[in-house]
């Protein structure tokens, strides 16, 4: 994966399939046990909102390779003082081989890796979190063998989690379906860019009709009907989204051999229902330990460790 090289991940629309494909293989190797060494060098995690398997995933996935990783914690350093993001990044970019960075507006990340040159990694804004279906591919790929001839249907709010499905699943051609209430729905730009990317390849539908998107669909996915940052509106959501329950009834509508994901954290009894979260059809472990193998596959595709 040279191509990869130097790269920053900010968007999974900075991938090419070619080159997904190539992460989701060399994952699967990390998973059998192969880890091309990166040793020496060191990756930066700049977080500004709360994360565990992010966070623990990437340092794993760093000493794993020989590696190391520096916490960044906006508390501990000049930048939870003000110190603007244009000049810490050109310092950190003297240091460091590699940053991943959580915060709220991916405009920071654009900001941060126009001033450093080294790999800036999407570890999850507002407007996406690409690292997190980069794991949701392979599990999906673990299950189904392949791709095409697939639909995954996400119910919820049309945030981050729903931006970066359309456009994963997009470039690997899994049909996409978003159920989502009115006023809740995907970026429309996100939307465009994935069906540009879906070509005739797969199919996306936008609908705020649950029951009609579960129908014969693969993979059911939720997230929490309220991100980091709108707690405010968590408890006022709540009658809306309830339609949006990934529950049992749900679940019956879906092709037999459905399989359900969920990024985590989970609000069991909100987005997914307790039984189904713990079901036979729920791959929501595995697909927590994938954030593991795919995070530690991108590493060596940025790192030039293969
Ligand atoms: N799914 C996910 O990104 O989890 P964390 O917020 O715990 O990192
Ligand atoms: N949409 C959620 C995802 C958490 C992993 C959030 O942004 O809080």
């Amino acid at each position: 994966m040279e191509a990869l090289v130097g790269k920053d991940l900010l968007s999974l629309a900075d991938l090419s399939a070619p080159e997904l494909q190539g992460v989701l293989s060399l994952a699967t190797q990390m998973k059998a046990g192969t880890a091309s060494p990166v040793s020496k060098k060191v990756l930066g995690l700049l977080f500004t909102k709360a994360s565990t398997r992010t966070r623990v995933s990437f340092s794993v996935a760093m000493y794993q390779l020989g590696g190391q990783v520096i916490d960044l914690n906006p508390n501990v350093t000049q930048v939870g003082r003000g110190e603007p993001l244009e000049d810490t990044a050109r310092v950190l970019d003297r240091y460091l081989d590699a940053i991943a960075i959580r915060t709220y507006d991916q405009q920071d990340l654009v900001t941060f890796a126009h001033y450093a040159q080294m790999p800036v990694i999407n570890a999850l804004t507002d407007l996406a979190h690409p690292c997190q279906v980069l794991a949701d591919l392979q599990t999906i790929q673990e299950n189904f063998k392949q791709f095409s001839g697939l639909t995954l249907t996400y119910f919820g709010d049309g945030n981050n989690m729903a931006h970066s499905l359309l456009l994963g699943c997009a470039l690997m051609g899994v049909n996409v379906r978003i159920a989502a209430p009115q006023d809740y729905q995907p970026l429309s730009n996100v939307v465009q860019k994935a069906q540009q990317i879906a070509g005739d390849r797969s199919e996306i539908t936008i609908t705020t009709d649950a029951k009609a998107a579960a129908e014969g669909t693969h993979i059911l996915y939720t997230d929490v009907w309220a991100s980091m940052g709108q707690e405010d509106s968590a408890e006022s959501r709540i009658p809306l989204f309830e339609p949006y329950q990934v529950n049992a009834e749900l679940l019956a509508l879906a092709n037999q051999d459905a399989i359900v994901l969920h990024c985590l954290p989970a609000h069991r009894g909100e987005e997914i229902a307790h039984d189904v979260m713990e079901g036979q059809q729920s791959r929501i472990w595995d697909q927590a330990e994938n954030r593991l193998h795919a995070q530690k596959a991108l590493l060596a595709c940025l790192l030039g460790a293969n």
